[in-house]
Parts: structure tokens; sequence; C-alpha cells
């Protein structure tokens, strides 16, 4: 199909599509700086080319390559090796497809390479044809970055958000919901997938769900999540989930734990099983860090999205706490907001530091309205477009700072040191976990 052929495409499938459907996110009772256009992102090569081309870890060395052809005939099969165009290995994979209301998916390929080294650069090639992708695997041992940055959609925000990202290095992409707000267009899906490739097919992508990957419909797609199940499979069976909505996997020394905010998670849900289940395999002599991902937050001092986390807290923090988890970071609301160590709404040095990260740049704008004065459990909160940044150096100390975007890439708004809890002194006399006291060490937060 031609550009303008595209073009009428999508036009006639966003006024036929918008008929059927009631936008829940329109209505929102808080005040928003105003967003920046969308960027539709086209696909320039042939329908046997490689599209929306993105990685995700899968076990201890093996990497999902996950891309899209108009054309059903190619082939999902990755070729790729440490050197340009010299391709010593070749894997074959699966594919799926999905069909939403009037769209029908191209075919959308997942296919698992490796054995790889870790911290070494592979060559790759997707279904024979197009260009040439290149992929860092992540490092086996500390140290490792982390880059962090939720509720993206795909603006010229988005954008902003993107070129920071890329312009300093990092080893692995955490996404604590909110990808495309396709929000049932699906041709967003696939514009979303352009617009992240440069990035996505360079560094492994490791996502969770948020509200804008739902897209349920009354009867005909009654349990959601078609588009993001069928275009974003994370490694969840390697993890032994039953479901692609909540997953964990360890890089390096962390065990970084995906929950969903939108699936069950009450005490008699496969969720609360699994995740139980998860942490009582935690080995933190292996894995000091423990990290968890959700969307909706837990802790929050915006009056956008007050009380959605609360009932997923109030179901899960006290396993979480149990386990010494260090760190969690949400999303969904459109700010930045970091607290101390909290546990059951009190400051606790035992507790996981909660982050607020949802100011990835999607087109709703940011959620301006925090709570006066603020509570003290929250040290610093910001309505402003950014990503952060987790460089774990070693078993002990860890750097997190997070990073406005229309600040220069040397400088963070917010910054702070953190000490593993596995490490710290006052939390292992009494931890349900594994822990080795470090006398020498002053506890940091
Ligand atoms: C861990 O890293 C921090 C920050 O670089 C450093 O100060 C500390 O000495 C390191 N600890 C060990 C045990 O290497
Ligand atoms: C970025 O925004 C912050 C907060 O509004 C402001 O203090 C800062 O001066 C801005 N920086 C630039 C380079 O515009
Ligand atoms: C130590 O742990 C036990 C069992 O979890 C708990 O009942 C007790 O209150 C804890 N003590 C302190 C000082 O945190
Ligand atoms: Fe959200």
């Amino acid at each position: 199909m031609d550009h303008r052929c595209k073009l009428l495409h999508l036009f006639l499938y966003f006024l036929l599509s918008a008929s059927f459907f009631m936008h829940t996110h329109s209505s929102e009772d808080y005040n928003r700086q105003p967003p920046r256009p969308l960027i539709l992102t086209w696909h320039h090569g042939t329908d046997s080319d490689p599209q929306q081309v993105h990685i995700s870890m899968v076990g201890k060395d093996h990497m999902k390559i996950s891309w899209v052809t108009s054309h059903e005939h190619v082939k999902s099969m990755v070729e790729y090796g440490k050197r340009s165009g010299k391709y010593e290995a070749s894997a074959t994979g699966e594919h799926t497809s999905y069909q939403y209301f009037l769209y029908r998916s191209g075919k959308i390929h997942h296919v698992t390479i490796g054995p790889l080294d870790a911290k070494t650069t592979y060559y790759y090639r997707c279904g024979g044809s197009g260009q040439e992708f290149k992929l860092r695997t992540p490092p086996s041992t500390f140290p490792i970055e982390f880059a962090i940055a939720g509720d993206l959609g795909q603006t010229e925000w988005t954008a902003s958000t993107l070129a920071h990202i890329g312009s300093k290095d990092y080893d692995v992409l955490l996404l604590p919901g909110d990808l495309s707000y396709a929000d049932t267009q699906q041709p967003l899906w696939d514009s979303f997938g352009r617009l992240v490739e440069p990035y996505a097919s360079q560094r492994p992508w490791m996502v969770t769900q948020g509200n804008h990957e739902v897209e349920s419909f009354p009867v005909i797609f009654p349990h959601g999540f078609k588009a993001y199940n069928s275009r974003w499979q994370m490694p969840y069976q390697q993890s032994g989930s039953k479901s692609n909505l909540y997953y964990s996997f360890d890089v390096a020394g962390a065990h970084i734990i995906m929950l969903g905010s939108y699936t069950d998670f009450d005490a008699s849900s496969d969720q609360y099983t699994w995740l139980k289940a998860d942490l009582e395999k935690v080995d933190k002599s292996r894995t000091p860090w423990t990290i968890v991902l959700i969307h909706a937050p837990w802790y929050n001092s915006n009056s956008a999205h007050k009380g959605e986390g609360e009932s997923m807290r109030l179901s899960m923090e006290e396993m979480l706490y149990n386990a010494g988890v260090d760190i969690v970071y949400a999303g969904h609301v459109h700010a930045y907001e970091r607290f101390t160590r909290v546990y059951d709404n009190k400051a606790d040095q035992c507790g996981p530091v909660h982050v607020t990260i949802g100011d990835g740049g999607n087109r709703e704008g940011l959620a301006m309205m925090f709570e006066k004065p603020s509570p003290r459990i929250s040290v610093y909160r910001e309505p402003s477009f950014g990503h952060g940044r987790l460089k774990i150096f070693n078993e002990t100390h860890a750097h997190w700072s997070w990073q406005r975007n229309n600040d220069s890439n040397s400088f963070a708004a917010d910054e702070v040191w953190l000490s593993s809890l596995s490490y710290s002194s006052a939390c292992c006399k009494n931890s349900s976990f594994k822990c080795t006291p470090l006398t020498t060490q002053k506890d940091e937060l």
C-alpha cells in the first residue's frame, strides 16, 4: 500500500471504530499540562521486511526476537552472529496473528535465539530479508543499569523520552505498563511498534501491562489483552507463571517481578499463589536485589488515580515486605514521585522504596495536582515528563536517578543511593529472608 492509501485506511478505521467504543479517559477531573501531538510512524520497507522489531530476555542466556510482517509467507526465522553480515547460527520459532473487529494484524513472529554470551553484541536478521539489527545482551554480574519509563504512548513527548533514554547507555529497559495508548484503535499498536523499534530492537524491553493494554469488550473480548498478549510476549513460562500478565526473571544479581494490576490479585487468585511461590524461591545470596513493577501505584500523593492501587496493596504488600523487596516501581499517574522506605503507610527502614514513574510522555498530559501538604513519607514529587535510571553497582549499592526531558543528559532532577535490604544490619535482625548484616555499613535509604 502506498502512503496515501495507508492514511485513508487509518482514517476510515478511526471513523468506524470510534463509534463502537466509549473512551473512559476523557473525563479526568484534574488539570494537565497540554500534551504534544501524536506521532504516527510508517513502515518504509517491503511487505516481507521486518517491522516493529523488539527483543526480550528468555531465561539466563536466550533472547526472544519479535517482529511483524505484512506478508504471510515470511518464515519465523532469525539468523544471528557476533559479526555484522556473518550469521553463524539461526533459529526458528512461532508466529501468531489476531483479529480485532475490522482490524486484522500482520504475521507476528516470535523467535528465541541462544544460548548467547553475556554483555555481548550480536547482529541479526529477521525472516531472511530486510535490514540487519544489532542487540547487546545484559551482563551476568554487577554492575547493571536499567532504564525505566512508564505510560509511554506515542507523542512528541514520547520521542523526547526515548531520545534521552537512547543517548546514554543502559542494559535493560523496564516498563511498568501503558505502552501504545492505542485504546482499541489497532493500527496504533503497529505505529507504536515502529516508533520504539530503534530502541527495543537493541536492548531487551521487559514490560508489564497497564489499563491501556486491557482493550476488553463485552461478550466479544471479555478477557481483553488481545493485542498486548499477541505482540508483547514476555517469558512467563520460565518463572512458572501461567499468564503473560505476570512473571519474574533474574538478570545479573537482581530478581525482577512484573505484577499485573489488571488481572486478579486477591488471596485466592493464581497471581497471588504464583507470587508467593516465586518469592519463596528467591535466593538473596545469588540475587541480593529484589525489584517489583506494578502499574497502579500503592503509594501516591497525587489526586490522579488516588486509591486505585489500594486493594492490590492490601492483598500483597505484606508478602513483599517479608521477602525483603527493595524497590517497587509503578506507573499510571503521569508524574514522578519517590517515597521513602515504607510499609503499611508508615516509614519503615525494612520496607521497599516506592517510585511512581508514569511520566513517559503519552497523549493524556501530566497529572498536575499533588495533595497539600505533602505526606511525610513522600520525598520528591513533580509533574514533568522524563525517565529513571537504576544502576546497581554491586550486591549492596545502587544509584537511582530521575531525569526530566527538558533538561540535559548530565543532570538528574532527583537522585539517591540505595542499600540492598539483604545486607542491612537493621533489617537482618528480624528478617524472614536470607540476610547478611554488614556491620561496617551505615544503612542508607
Ligand atoms: C559497592 O559499590 C559502592 C559504590 O560504588 C562502593 O562504594 C562499595 O565499596 C562497593 N562495595 C563492594 C563490596 O564492592
Ligand atoms: C525544566 O522544568 C523544571 C520544572 O518546571 C524547571 O525548573 C527547569 O528550569 C526546566 N529546565 C529547562 C532546561 O527548561
Ligand atoms: C520480628 O518479626 C516477628 C515475626 O514476623 C514480629 O512479630 C515482630 O514484631 C518483629 N519484631 C520487630 C522488632 O520488628
Ligand atoms: Fe495507566
